[in-house]
């Protein structure tokens, strides 16, 4: 196989996005896109909004592109090596579970899925499959953050102290198709929408707290759902890890996301001043990373994915499917928190 043939169930925000890092991907091609709105199907993407980065044009050319309206007809097309979902959250399970049963390497948009027993349903499929899987928790593979929790693990920065992971997104009334992010039961809201990527990234730089706290702020901009989250994980060692994050702002704020790690040798930012490591002897590094040609997480997550399927190798670079599963036990844990009032032991 010289080159990934791609199909894009889902043409909104993030299928638009896939689009174009794949096209631009000598290793991929993109033969096939399905959606429910047959506009969207002709290229005309006007209605389409995000919140990161800016396009070039409101027209993409399908041109040599088989186009669907039933998503199950791309997926069972033997035209098509990887399915790359990105529909809305609540439809996650239904599309990923076909793509994985049709015998497909699938790439499921992040969040997992809308709750922890549809999030088991579908890694249960993934496991049982000789095919490759990832969900885009591209966070995990931008490149700063990538490269901190690196450094991190191989000790260059010496023992944590306190890390703070923030997500301030606009707010999105409006945004998405049929507004589904302003339903909580369709999108889970900000907690699960947005905060769920540093909730992940808890896991993915230190392991598994054993208990989270956490304060919410709910059905501000979405029906009744979480808009605004703070949360705080134990990890009984005495480190102070927090995350916060939210689309409670007005449409005018800027999207921000940032992290701070206070570490014994050093103090690792990624904030308003860039990607910096502030050492303890005074010194302080800009640490060059990421690759003009694949500049964000989206770029890195879908170029390896792409890559894997042709070397035959497992797709582990960034995440394993048990570390995904554990994120969603927090992230469960964290709503019952947020009930309660009460400081909440997450069950593995
Ligand atoms: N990784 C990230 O940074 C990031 C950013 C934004 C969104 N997302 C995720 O990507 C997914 C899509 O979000 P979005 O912002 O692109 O939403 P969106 O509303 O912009 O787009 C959703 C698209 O899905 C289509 N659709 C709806 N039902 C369908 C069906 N049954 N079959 C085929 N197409 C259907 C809609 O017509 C629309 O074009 C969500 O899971 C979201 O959480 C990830």
């Amino acid at each position: 196989m010289e080159k990934v043939r791609v199909g894009i169930i889902g043409l909104g925000f993030m299928g638009t996005t896939h689009f174009g890092i794949h096209q631009a991907n000598p290793k991929a091609q993109v033969v096939a896109v399905a959606d429910i709105d047959k506009v969207k199907l002709t290229g005309n993407i006007s209605a389409v909004v995000g919140n990161i980065g800016t396009r070039d044009s409101d027209q993409l050319d399908f041109s040599g592109i088989k186009t669907y309206e039933n998503a199950l007809d791309l997926i069972n097309s033997p035209d098509v090596d990887m399915v790359d979902i990105c529909v809305p959250t609540f439809l996650h399970k239904k599309f990923a579970l076909a793509a994985i049963k049709a015998g497909k390497h699938v790439f499921l948009e992040k969040p997992f899925s809308r709750n922890l027993d549809e999030v088991k349903e579908i890694a249960a499929a993934a496991r049982a499959s000789d095919k490759n899987f990832n969900v885009g928790m591209c966070v995990r593979a931008w490149p700063e953050y990538f490269d901190a929790r690196t450094r991190f693990k191989a000790g260059e920065f010496g023992a944590l102290k306190s890390a703070n992971f923030r997500r301030l997104s606009p707010s999105v009334d409006g945004n998405s198709w049929e507004n589904w992010f302003m339903n909580n039961q369709r999108s889970g809201s900000a907690i699960l929408d947005l905060h769920m990527h540093d909730i992940d990234l808890v896991r993915f730089f230190f392991g598994k707290p054993r208990a989270v706290n956490a304060f919410g702020l709910r059905g501000f901009r979405s029906d009744d759902g979480i808009d605004h989250v703070l949360a705080r994980y134990d990890f009984g060692d005495g480190t102070l890890v927090s995350a916060e994050g939210g689309w409670a702002g007005t449409k005018s704020v800027p999207f921000e996301m940032s992290f701070q790690l206070i570490c014994e040798k050093a103090t690792v930012r990624f904030m308003s001043e860039g990607y910096k490591i502030y050492w303890e002897n005074g010194e302080v590094e800009s640490p060059e990373v990421g690759d003009a040609t694949l500049p964000t997480g989206w770029h890195q997550e879908l170029a390896y994915f792409v890559n894997c399927i042709l070397d035959g190798s497992k797709p582990e670079k960034y995440q394993k499917l048990d570390e995904l599963v554990d994120s969603f036990k927090m992230y469960e844990a964290e709503l019952a928190a947020i009930e309660s009032g009460k400081t909440v032991t997450i069950n593995y």
